[in-house]
């Protein structure tokens, strides 16, 4: 098994890309937000701790998140895509420490960057898919359903994250700022770090990172 991983600010589109790799390179994703969101939305103990603060935009405390994280890959045996983990550099650190216990590798390690300029207008106009288990991704205006608030795939309704008011997206976007930098420094010399311009397309950003991916799986 190996760990990619995927990340960004909020916005810069690493839940879509990392649905496509998923899709195109049979990768298992492991997004830390969805599992969060699921906990909160089945009302599990967990749930129930950090519904708030996901709600405001702040981040859930590393124990709780690394836990998690370190459950899921107990007894997984794929390659593994994170998406929105790590995003602090303790959580970079216990990732170190539990793959080099097991002697796991990491594969690639890719940043979308996008200018802080585009991305409120993308997390507020962003719906989702009602259904976890299909979670689609839409934008109002730039990724708009063939039915007006209808999942394509699914048929379930789309909702708006309660996290994507403008409110919470500029306490996100403070957590990114305060948390991001040192985190990105530590993958940042690594030769298997790639950093992409996620301002293009979709389909020219996705198109860049599979690139990258059939590099390596
Ligand atoms: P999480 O779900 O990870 O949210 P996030 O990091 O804020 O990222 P988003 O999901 O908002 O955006 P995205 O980059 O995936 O963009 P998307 O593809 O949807 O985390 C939520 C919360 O959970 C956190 O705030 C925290 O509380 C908690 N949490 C999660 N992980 C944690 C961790 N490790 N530690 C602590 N707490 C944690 O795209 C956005 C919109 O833009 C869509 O509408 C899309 O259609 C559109 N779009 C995408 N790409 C493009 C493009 N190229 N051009 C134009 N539009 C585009």
């Amino acid at each position: 098994m190996r760990l990619h991983l995927i990340f960004g600010a909020p916005g810069s589109g690493k839940g879509s890309l990392a649905k496509l790799v998923h899709e195109k390179f049979a990768l298992t994703h492991l997004s830390t937000g969805d599992i969060l969101r699921d906990s909160v939305s089945k009302g599990t103990e967990v749930g129930l701790r950090v519904k708030a603060s996901m709600a405001n935009g702040t981040l859930v405390d590393d124990d709780t998140v690394n836990g998690i994280v370190f459950a899921r890959l107990q007894d997984e045996t794929e390659d593994v895509l994170f998406d929105g983990y790590p995003r602090t550099l303790n959580q970079a650190i216990a990732l170190d420490d539990f793959l080099s216990e097991r002697e796991l590798d990491f594969g690639l390690v890719v940043y979308i960057d996008v200018p802080v300029s585009v991305l409120e207008s993308r997390i507020v106009g962003r719906r989702v898919c009602s259904n976890s288990s299909c979670g689609a991704i839409y934008h109002v205006i730039r990724k708009k359903p063939l039915v007006d608030g209808v999942c394509d795939s699914c048929k379930s309704l789309l909702v708006q994250r309660p996290d994507d008011t403008s409110l919470a997206f500029h306490a996100r976007m403070d957590e990114f700022n305060a948390s991001y930098g040192p985190m990105l420094e530590h993958y940042r010399g690594k030769s298997n770090f790639r950093q992409v311009d996620g301002i293009a397309l979709p389909d020219e950003v996705f198109s860049a990172v599979s690139m990258l991916y059939e590099e390596y799986v």
